[in-house]
């Protein structure tokens, strides 16, 4: 591999001249493992012959069909013959003698034509996907461009996956998805170079996939009580699914289907409440959250149900995995049913994790039976792992791990930063969501699916990873752009891109025309917001507004008036002096009009704070550490400490406890210099820190870890500083951090930090 692109390297370099494409305006999302580019181009025209082999015939046609809307081509698909030209071709064929591995492909485009060789059927597609992306971003456009000159840069490219479980989970029953859209999303997981569709078809709030068999589950399941007193639901029926796994393989997708259990099924005990354990009745659920309802273990009758409702799933899905959910089901329904105990007690079972591993490890066997195999998320670890299962780790990434050392394989879809249902900014303005802290389009592209302490053996248990995108605050195909778009772009990088080449920099430049393409496919994505302005802006005399632009081609409105600006509102073009207190609201607006959600700071003048005096100040600050359960910060003055003492600095002291503590840390910091301080506080749970009496880092409440800062002036001398922290169990971490005249953004070291 290496040595052929060496020595294309070197005669694409030598005609490469000033005003030709350069490597930096092509933009291949994900980035390829390598690519050159030279200095001609090849013109798409509409006598270019797309020339096929049987294996790629369907690519050919797709990639024909894919250029007509926008270009108008309606492009001949054909076997070579010996009379073919030489001239305007792109030839796709299946080599076995080019050195990437499956999936992987070798473009090679120049004047006269364009090849594409892959490795297998697949490999050609994503070829052919990289060809879209060479060429102007209106090729994405549903209708025709007209005056667009269709070029593509001549370019050498080799390139091949790094994961092998690239995908994208969609939650179709707490909201409903119409069928155009599921091919849709399919279209923007085929665009990514992503190869699996997660398609979570059964819930507590609705069935959504017809079971013959089981005609309640589409007459009842599939319908709630919708918020107007109306019903609200639907499904898809056989064919419909049918429709979408062909769809889906000629875009090298692979639908895998859930069917949740032993929980998450209140919408089945609906219609067949003699599965539950207490025999109901039961509603189709219209809240969100755990229900204790489950299928009871302890019912031969559960077990035939899902047997036959996984006999149509087979028949429907081609694909090697069945997820069977297995997560967030509580046991209380089992303690109290005869028939859950006596199961435990016949099959001499410890207690109800160990039925819960019965449970999944005979569906395992049912399924292994019909030569399929079990995924499930990792609470089927619980209890112990069935032998085949493969493990998709959700609540971090630990599940994963025990997965991997135990030989299982395992998907990385933990919900920081795989949950895309999580906002996509902590702009207040951001749609509502649920609760977790933002998963950022630059969190996402720093996350990396294999943990270091794995082995490299073990690593090779990890097949991948996806993203999840749950619905109860997504209702709308719309919405479900804006939270999968561009972060799937972020994942896919990472689940294709070598780890070696992880560039943001160079993501975000490339990213700049990944807008455009969204933009062209008329999709509702999220547009950056603008970067570098901070919630609380405190100044003397001036105050400064400094933002940048978050992607080349955008610009930023601004207004100091509280009001939300619009398309007609101030450009930013340098930085801008503040002389009153304001509040200064900014949004991105993009090449094609789209605006991102606001972004709000505020300015405040104010007067530097005095410094005190200390006698005889001594190293260290105070602590007080305090034992009981909180939920947010307590009242300290009420609470007795369970230890007191001196430590070095503003951390937490040694030797907490795992569960709920609060700790408050009190000192005074020696500031050397007049001016301007910004403490920064990253903390799991809440916490706040105070300057004399000012608050000036608010990062209270419950949260995981997320930093907050804040701004001061500080006259030279002694000031009295006070951090206090909560922690309601679980991780727990706080980091103190400040940035001042001649100090670079850094934790507060010891030898500033004294008490009395
Ligand atoms: C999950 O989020 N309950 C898998
Ligand atoms: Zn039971």
């Amino acid at each position: 591999m290496l040595r052929r692109s060496i020595i294309l390297t070197a005669v694409l370099a030598f005609v490469l001249t000033a005003g030709m494409i350069q490597a930096d305006e092509v933009s291949i999302i994900p980035k390829p493992v390598e690519m050159t580019v030279g200095g001609g181009e090849f013109e798409l025209t509409e006598n270019t012959k797309i020339l096929v082999e049987d294996a790629t015939q369907q690519v050919g046609d797709y990639l024909a069909e894919t250029f007509e809307p926008a270009t108008g081509f309606d492009l001949t698909v054909k076997k070579p013959g010996w009379f073919e030209s030489k001239k305007n071709i792109i030839e796709l064929t299946i080599s076995d003698e080019i050195s990437v591995g499956d999936e992987g492909y070798h473009l090679d485009v120049t004047p006269e034509k364009i090849t594409v060789q892959g490795s297998d059927p697949a490999g050609v597609f994503y070829g052919c996907q990289t060809i879209l992306q060479l060429l102007p971003a209106q090729v994405y456009s549903r209708t025709e461009v007209k005056g667009t000159e269709w070029t593509v840069p001549e370019i050498l490219v080799l390139d091949e996956p790094r994961f092998e479980w690239r995908g994208m989970h969609l939650d179709v029953c707490r909201h409903f998805m119409p069928l155009d859209f599921v091919k849709q999303y399919i279209d923007y997981i085929a665009m990514h170079k992503m190869n699996t569709f997660h398609w979570h078809l059964t819930e507590d709030q609705g069935w959504r996939i017809e079971i013959e068999q089981y005609p309640k589950l589409t007459e009842i399941s599939a319908w709630r009580k919708g918020p107007n007193g109306g019903k609200y639901g639907g499904y898809y029926t056989q064919d419909q699914i049918r429709e979408v796994v062909e769809y889906a393989k000629q875009r090298f997708v692979t639908v895998v289907p859930e069917i949740e259990m032993p929980g998450h099924s209140v919408a089945a005990l609906a219609a067949y409440p003699e599965l539950s354990c207490t025999g109901g009745p039961f509603e189709v659920r219209t809240e969100w959250g755990v229900s204790r309802d489950v299928y009871c273990a302890g019912n031969e009758k559960t077990f035939e149900f899902l047997q036959n409702v996984l006999d149509e799933v087979i028949e429907l899905f081609p694909s090697e995995y069945v997820h069977i959910g297995g997560d967030e089901c509580p046991k209380v329904r089992w303690q109290n049913c005869p028939k859950c105990q006596k199961r435990i007690a016949e099959e001499n079972l410890e207690d109800e994790h160990e039925l819960q591993s019965y449970f999944i490890k005979r569906m395992e066997k049912y399924l292994a039976g019909k030569g399929k195999r079990l995924i499930g998320w990792d609470e089927i670890l619980e209890g112990g792992l069935a032998p085949n299962a493969t493990v998709m780790s959700w609540r971090g990434m630990g599940g994963g791990i025990a997965a991997a050392k135990s030989g299982h394989d395992c998907v990385m879809a933990p919900v920081s930063p795989t949950y895309f249902d999580a906002r996509n900014s902590d702009s207040e303005y951001e749609p509502a969501a649920i609760g977790y802290t933002p998963n950022t389009l630059g969190k996402v592209y720093a996350y990396d699916p294999v943990p270091q302490q794995l082995t490299d053996e073990q690593a090779e248990h990890i097949l991948g990873s996806q993203a999840q995108v749950w619905t109860e605050y997504i209702e709308t195909p719309e919405h479900v752009e804006y939270m999968v778009l561009p972060r799937m772009s972020a994942l896919a990088e990472v689940v294709w891109s070598p780890k070696k080449s992880k560039d943001w920099p160079g993501y975000q430049q490339r990213l700049a025309k990944q807008y455009l393409r969204y933009g062209a496919m008329n999709a509702n994505y999220w547009a950056p917001i603008p970067k570098g302005l901070q919630e609380k802006n405190a100044f003397m005399q001036n105050g400064q507004l400094r933002l940048e632009e978050p992607v080349e081609g955008a610009v930023i409105r601004y207004t100091t008036n509280g009001k939300v600006p619009k398309a007609d509102a101030q450009v930013y073009t340098e930085p801008v002096e503040i002389t009153e207190d304001c509040t200064v609201i900014a949004r991105t607006f993009m090449p094609d009009g789209k605006a991102s959600v606001p972004v709000v700071g505020e300015y405040k003048k104010v007067t530097p704070h005095e410094s005190v005096s200390v006698k005889n100040p001594k190293r260290g600050v105070k602590f007080s550490y305090y034992e009981g359960n909180f939920d947010k910060l307590p009242d300290f003055e009420k609470l007795e400490p369970a230890k007191k003492g001196v430590q070095p600095g503003l951390t937490l002291p040694d030797d907490v406890r795992e569960n709920s503590f609060a700790v408050k840390l009190q000192g005074f910091l020696k500031v050397r210099f007049f001016g301007e301080y910004t403490f920064y506080t990253t903390s799991d749970d809440g916490s706040k820190l105070y300057i004399g009496d000012q608050l000036v880092v608010d990062n209270g409440g419950l949260h995981g870890s997320q930093e907050k800062a804040g701004t001061v002036f500080l006259k030279p001398g002694y000031h009295p500083i006070t951090v206090t922290y909560f922690e309601a169990g679980g991780a727990h971490s706080l980091d103190v951090k400040w940035q001042g005249p001649v100090i670079k953004k850094r934790n507060i070291p010891a030898n500033v930090l004294f008490h009395k």
